[in-house]
C-alpha cells in the first residue's frame, strides 16, 4: 500500500514522508489511513497527468482525511476560537473534517502552503475557485481504486480525460445524491456547482 517511493524535497512537511506516514497513522483507524493512502496514489497519477506538482498531490492527498476521525466538540472549539462562521455549527464532520479540518493539519502536521491547505479545505464541497492541486485531490479522494459506487470506472474515464470534467462530473452527483436522499447541503455546494456544471458538457 504505501509502497510510493518518493522523497520529500520541498520542505512543505518539515520532516520526511515516513513521518507523515507515522502521524497519520496515530490520526487514523486503518479503513481511513489505507483510503488516505489510496488518495495519494491517485492523486500522484492526476498530479502527473496534469502537470502538478507530485510532492503537493502527495501530501494533500495523504491529508486530506487528517482531521476526518476528531471528535466533534474539537471542531466546535475551533469554530469558536477562531471565529469562524457560526452557521457551520449546524453541520457536522463530513463538512467540518475538511472546511475547518485544515487548521488542524496547519497547527499539527505544520504545514503553511496554503495550495495544500486549501486542497484540504475544500476536498468534501469543492469551491468556486479551485487550482488544480484542489481539483486533484477532490477527484483523486471521489476516485480512489478503493471507491466502488454505481458509474465509479466513468468518473475515473471522464476525470483521466479532463480533470476540470472530474470535477463537474463529482460535483453534480455528489448534489444529486444529497437530495436524494435528503441529506443537508451546505450552500457553498451551490456556488461550486453554478461554477463548474453549467459550463461543462459531462451527463
Ligand atoms: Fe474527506
Ligand atoms: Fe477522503
Amino acid at each position: 500500500m504505501s509502497n510510493v517511493e518518493l522523497t520529500y524535497h520541498e520542505n512543505i512537511v518539515p520532516y520526511d514522508r515516513n513521518e507523515l506516514l507515522n502521524r497519520l497513522n496515530h490520526a487514523l483507524r486503518k479503513p481511513r489511513y489505507e483510503h488516505v493512502v489510496r488518495v495519494e496514489q491517485m492523486a500522484i497519477k492526476l498530479a502527473k497527468l496534469n502537470d502538478v506538482d507530485v510532492e503537493k498531490a502527495s501530501i494533500g492527498g495523504l491529508v486530506h482525511d487528517y482531521a476526518k476521525q476528531r471528535p466533534a466538540q474539537d471542531f466546535i472549539d475551533a469554530i469558536k476560537k477562531y471565529h469562524l462562521d457560526k452557521t457551520l455549527l449546524d453541520y457536522g464532520n463530513a463538512i467540518w473534517h475538511g472546511y475547518v479540518g485544515w487548521i488542524f493539519v496547519k497547527k499539527e502536521l505544520g504545514i503553511q502552503d496554503i495550495d495544500v491547505l486549501n486542497a484540504v479545505k475544500h476536498h468534501t464541497i469543492g469551491a468556486k475557485h479551485m487550482t488544480k492541486l484542489e481539483q486533484i485531490v477532490y477527484m483523486a479522494d471521489y476516485i480512489e481504486m478503493g471507491r466502488q459506487f454505481p458509474n465509479v470506472d466513468k468518473a475515473r474515464k471522464v476525470t483521466f480525460d479532463n480533470l476540470q470534467n472530474g470535477v463537474a462530473y463529482q460535483t453534480k452527483h455528489t448534489l444529486d445524491y444529497l437530495i436524494q436522499n435528503n441529506k443537508q447541503v451546505f450552500p457553498k455546494m451551490i456556488d461550486t456547482y453554478n461554477a463548474w456544471v453549467p459550463k461543462s458538457n459531462i451527463k
